[in-house]
């Protein structure tokens, strides 16, 4: 065993259960907000008891930005893949694999304190999100939705040197959260946050030639993602990697009758990637604290690709 004893107990008395509590209040505030859907309360969730929890003595303290800092969707399945242990495999993996990091629990921390919604990629997407920017070598990486710039930060560590982030968001509340992050990071003369909504910033970016980008993350409006997604496109070369997230969405993406805007903007990148043959793509279905959700990877193909 790894990193000292587990054991099995029944509480919910997660290290941390303060954050998580609120973090999950804030982000079903939120979302009641976007989509006029009533969540379930906080009491209903928190009385569900997990099956499993893992309580490692000697694996460090796990720090703000590795916690269960969101839990997007409530748990689809039965038989024990509930979202309690999605979290506590999350944790594990966090402790594990991602040092303590003081700019990430800083970038959170003053999310949470301009009360920013929790909605950030968890620790170890953000972990991805990095080596994937690493494998693609980028010097260029474009974002859009940047929130308070964790995902930001997690890229913009990738860049090659000499390399350059752009990130687009709409709330200039949210990009002057982002910008102090992004700053305190370390990362305020590579980074750059443009404040707008992302189809009137894209053009922009076109016309100053900005691109071609090695990477793009497009993780803003869910209704805008087919829009987004042509513009990445755009701005792209031959092996630029683009990168959706909440592709997912608890499974909703199935569903073709779906009133819901953000599941039919999902819908309708699935149509184009189905029709279109420039870009190579796959999709990744994930659980973990963002819940039951995940990502399109698409690779911009070459001219003579075989693909
Ligand atoms: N990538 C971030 C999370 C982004 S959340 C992370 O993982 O850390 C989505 C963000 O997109 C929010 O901050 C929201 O304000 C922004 N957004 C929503 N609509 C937008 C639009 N039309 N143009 C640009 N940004 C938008
Ligand atoms: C929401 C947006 C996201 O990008 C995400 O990862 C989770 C939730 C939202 O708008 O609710
Ligand atoms: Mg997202």
């Amino acid at each position: 065993m790894v990193g000292g004893a587990a054991v099995i107990t029944g509480t919910f008395g997660l290290i941390g259960g303060f954050v998580i509590g609120s973090a999950w209040e804030r982000l079903h505030r939120y979302r009641r907000r976007k989509s006029g859907v009533v969540a379930p309360s906080s009491t209903a969730v928190e009385s569900v008891q997990p099956r499993l929890k893992l309580v490692s003595a000697d694996v460090p303290k796990p720090s703000l930005a590795r916690m269960s800092h969101s839990r997007t969707f409530k748990p689809a399945i039965g038989d024990g893949m509930t979202q309690d242990l999605w979290n506590s495999v999350d944790d594990y993996f966090s402790k594990m694999l991602l040092p303590p990091d003081a700019a990430l629990d800083l970038a959170i921390a003053s999310s949470t304190e301009a009360g920013l919604p929790a909605i950030q990629v968890s620790a170890n997407q953000g972990k991805q999100l990095e080596m994937l920017a690493r494998m693609q070598k980028a010097h260029f990486i474009l974002e859009i939705g940047t929130l308070g710039g964790y995902s930001t930060i997690w890229m913009a560590r990738a860049l090659a040197p000499g390399g350059r982030l752009i990130t687009l968001e709409s709330d200039p509340k949210h990009a002057d959260v982002a910008r102090t992050n992004i700053e305190r990071a370390g990362f305020g003369d590579v980074v750059e946050v443009r404040t707008g909504l992302a189809l009137d910033t894209l053009p922009l970016i076109a016309a100053e030639n900005a691109g071609p980008f090695d990477m793009i993350f497009i993780d803003a409006d869910k209704e805008n993602i087919p829009g987004y997604f042509k513009w990445a496109l755009e701005l792209s070369r031959p092996g630029s990697l683009i990168v959706v997230d909440n592709v997912v969405r608890e499974g909703a993406v199935i569903d073709a009758a779906s009133d819901d805007l953000r599941v039919q903007g999902v819908r309708r990148l699935m149509d184009y990637l189905s029709r279109e043959p420039r870009v190579t793509a796959t999709a990744i279905q994930t659980v973990g604290t963002k819940g039951y959700d995940g990502f399109v990877m698409a690779i911009v193909k070459s001219e003579d690709s075989k693909q």
